[in-house]
């Protein structure tokens, strides 16, 4: 391979550090507008009356818009849309929309809205809260008897606070009319998501509508579904007649779309004096809102993990007057392996069995849930790398067993799981005589370096340099993609381009596998390439004829194809997954109850590494990520008011330079001949499902002290 596997800087690179790349919020529209969203201070109730006059008389103001004279949307839906009724389901749940001729005035005149409620009590305390609904699949075996007759039982429980997706860009959009038809640019992981909301919200066919999300300053999920601030934005320029452009403020970012839910966990695992799992029982609770059953995989990700006979993963619903929550980084994974992977830390010590001997004990060959065999699963290889590298053997088994100087040290292990997942996705590629290329393909990238590993892999499929290769996306007007979520991009959008480069070959080749007298003359379509600007045989390299002498044989200026690339047959026969061992050091003083997380080394298997430079990049992310899961991220709910208090960056605590010391990730790349033709899997969220449980094993270890309600602060270790 030429291109795939070596390290490639990001093709936008220097647009976004130079400012040419353009968010949501920036692009250049004629005499906009601005909207300023007015939010409720009252989780549940009924606006009594609502005074905008002042506002209306502000200098600037051009309209407001409250569920009075705002759009009634027409489709049936439990997904919340702004301005659509006097009940109040949150705190902070939209209740007007200034438009001005500034941003200045528009938050001005929110200021001036004045707005009465019949106020009623809000449910949000979780813990109080009755489970609603359960749900799960059937057990396997029979977990409650094998549980009871364990040898070894651990029984613990597990708490995870709400937390948010923080990204760097607030959620923002650009919208204009022109007509019936409607341009807006979002801050979107999926704009043809995006597109159908709005369609649906208007009652307008989805051909009238553009969405353009070209660049997002990190979503984590944030943006996955579609928020109720485009159908806002929209909304506005529709009433004003001009562009709007709406964004949200960092306080706004708290409220204005999901999070990740609070969750709550009970396990219950059964071994044998050898190590070897009886039994697990893992159950889950996560809150949702009153109006949407928004639910996670918390507790079924754990089924395929460990060789276990017998396996039960209830899930409940409490109900609660919050909003919905979403998707958030390694959603439901990152959760269930904080339990799960704790509570069998809390085995090996109950058995006195090394941390990753007992995971190697209960290694699942095959998945245990299905008696599929894995596509491939080089977990074994990423313990071994892991280890090696973090210098494991070393390790004392006792708690509060290794020190330096005040500090004690913990050294901690854990697994991470994620599914290798493909989805439909379509690509079209240009190829003109003079050999530069046009990609197109409709998903987002919002930072992993899609722009970059698709371009690496068009290059790779068509023999040309990536220079030459211009490629697009985050636009309904091209080839419908999939949005930017579940890890799942490189794996369908790299095979829908691959599949489309392979077709530009076929065509190519069909110019001239019919002529005498030339090299290809009666070649076949599987013994060709494309390297170096040469259509050429595989065996016989002399056999070549460069790209504008084909297309002058064919009489053609370029090629242009369309393709559909979906999931093979095959896979069905498989589990596919990706895997990877986590090994953490902390530091831990006591006097002080501050940890420092010295030293991380992750050692990651997901298929084959197209770009090593953004695939480290992505896992250093996840691991810097799990840090803040493990010990600062938080959102604090006042159930008296059923209000989400630590609203900014100053209260919620993500980590910074100093919070972050060692860091390392390898591959072990795998041969995965299974999950597609390029053998890609998917890393993004795989790299952070590990991370918060291996911190808090490492904490136990330094300090003897089990904690397992995060995040772990110092009042937790005092
Ligand atoms: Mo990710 S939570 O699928 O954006």
């Amino acid at each position: 391979m030429k291109y795939i596997g070596k390290e490639m800087s990001r093709v936008d690179g220097v647009a976004k550090v130079t400012g040419r790349a353009k968010y949501a919020a920036e692009f250049k529209v004629n005499n906009p507008a601005y909207a300023f969203i007015v939010q409720s201070t009252i989780a549940s109730g009924t606006i009594k009356s609502i005074d905008v006059s002042e506002a209306e008389k502000l200098t600037g103001v051009l309209k407001v818009l409250t569920h009075r004279n705002a759009l009634k949307v027409e489709e049936e839906s439990r997904q919340f849309r702004a301005l659509q009724s006097d009940k109040i389901l949150f705190c902070g749940q939209p209740v007007a929309l200034v438009v001005a001729d500034s941003f200045e005035q528009a938050r001005y005149g929110a200021n001036l809205v004045k707005v009465e409620y019949e106020a009623e009590t809000p449910s949000t305390d979780f813990a109080k809260a009755d489970k609603v609904t359960s749900r799960g699949p059937a057990p396997r075996g029979n977990p409650q008897e094998a549980f009871e007759n364990s040898a070894v039982k651990v029984e613990a429980e597990y708490s995870i606070p709400i937390e948010h997706h923080s990204p760097m860009e607030p959620h923002a959009a650009t919208a204009f009319w022109e007509g019936e038809k409607l341009t807006i640019f979002d801050k979107s992981q999926g704009v043809f998501g995006v597109r159908g909301h709005l369609a649906r919200s208007f009652g307008i066919p989805a051909e009238n509508i553009n969405v353009i999300s070209l660049f997002v300053g990190g979503a984590f999920g944030s943006s996955l579904n579609t928020n109720y601030y485009p159908f806002l934005t929209a909304l506005a320029a529709k009433e004003v007649g001009r562009p709007v452009k709406l964004n949200y403020t960092r306080r706004q970012m708290f409220t204005g779309h999901g999070y990740r839910p609070y969750t709550m966990q009970k396990v219950s695992v059964g071994a044998g004096l050898d190590g070897k799992l009886v039994s697990i029982i893992h159950e889950a609770t996560t809150n949702s809102s009153t109006y949407e059953d928004f639910t996670e995989s918390t507790s079924r990700f754990g089924r395929t993990l460990y060789e276990c006979p017998n396996y039960d993963s209830p899930y409940f619903l409490v109900k609660t007057d919050l909003p919905t929550p979403t998707w958030m980084r390694a959603p439901g994974a990152v959760s269930g392996a904080f339990a799960i992977e704790s509570a069998i830390d809390e085995l090996a010590y109950e058995l006195k069995i090394d941390p990753v001997e007992l995971r190697l004990i209960n290694y699942a060959e095959k998945d245990p849930e299905s008696g599929r065999p894995f596509s491939s699963k080089a977990l074994k290889e990423c313990f071994k790398v892991g280890a090696d590298r973090f210098g494991w053997a070393k390790r004392k088994f006792a708690p509060r067993s290794m020190k330096d100087g005040n500090w004690l040290v913990g050294w901690g292990t854990a697994v991470g799981t994620w599914g290798a997942f493909q989805a439909p996705a379509n690509a079209k590629i240009r190829l003109n005589a003079d050999g530069t290329v046009y990609v197109g393909s409709g998903t987002t990238d919002i930072g992993p370096g899609t722009y970059t590993v698709i371009t690496i892999i068009a290059a790779e499929a068509l023999g040309t340099d990536p220079s030459k290769i211009k490629f697009e996306l985050g636009d309904t007007r091209l080839p419908q993609a999939p949005s930017q979520g579940g890890s799942i991009t490189t794996a369908s959008v790299g095979s829908a381009v691959f599949g489309a480069a392979g077709e530009v070959r076929r065509q190519l080749l069909g110019y001239v596998s019919g002529k005498e007298g030339t090299p290809l003359f009666g070649a076949k379509f599987e013994d060709t390439e494309l390297v170096d600007g040469t259509l050429r045989l595989k065996g016989d390299v002399a056999k070549a004829m460069s790209i504008s002498e084909v297309m002058k044989a064919g009489g053609v200026q370029l090629v242009e194809v369309g393709y559909e690339s979906k999931p093979s047959a095959e896979r069905q026969k498989y589990t596919t997954m990706a895997h990877g061992a986590q090994f953490v050091e902390v530091k831990v003083d006591e006097n002080l109850g501050i940890i420092k997380v010295t030293r991380v080394v992750e050692a990651t298997a997901c298929g084959r590494i197209i770009n090593p430079k953004t695939s480290h990049s992505q896992e250093m992310g996840g691991i810097v990520w799990g840090i803040g899961m493990a010990l600062q991220e938080a959102t604090e709910v006042d159930h008296r008011y059923g209000k989400m208090m630590t609203t900014n960056l100053a209260d919620y605590h993500v980590p910074v330079n100093a919070d972050v010391h060692y860091v390392e990730t390898d591959f072990v790349e795998e041969k995965d001949e299974i999950v597609n033709e390029l053998g890609i899997k998917g890393m993004g969220e795989l790299c952070l499902v590990g991370i918060p449980a291996a911190i808090a094993n490492a904490v136990f270890h330094a300090t003897g002290r089990r904690v397992r309600d995060l995040p772990i602060t110092p009042d937790k270790i005092l």
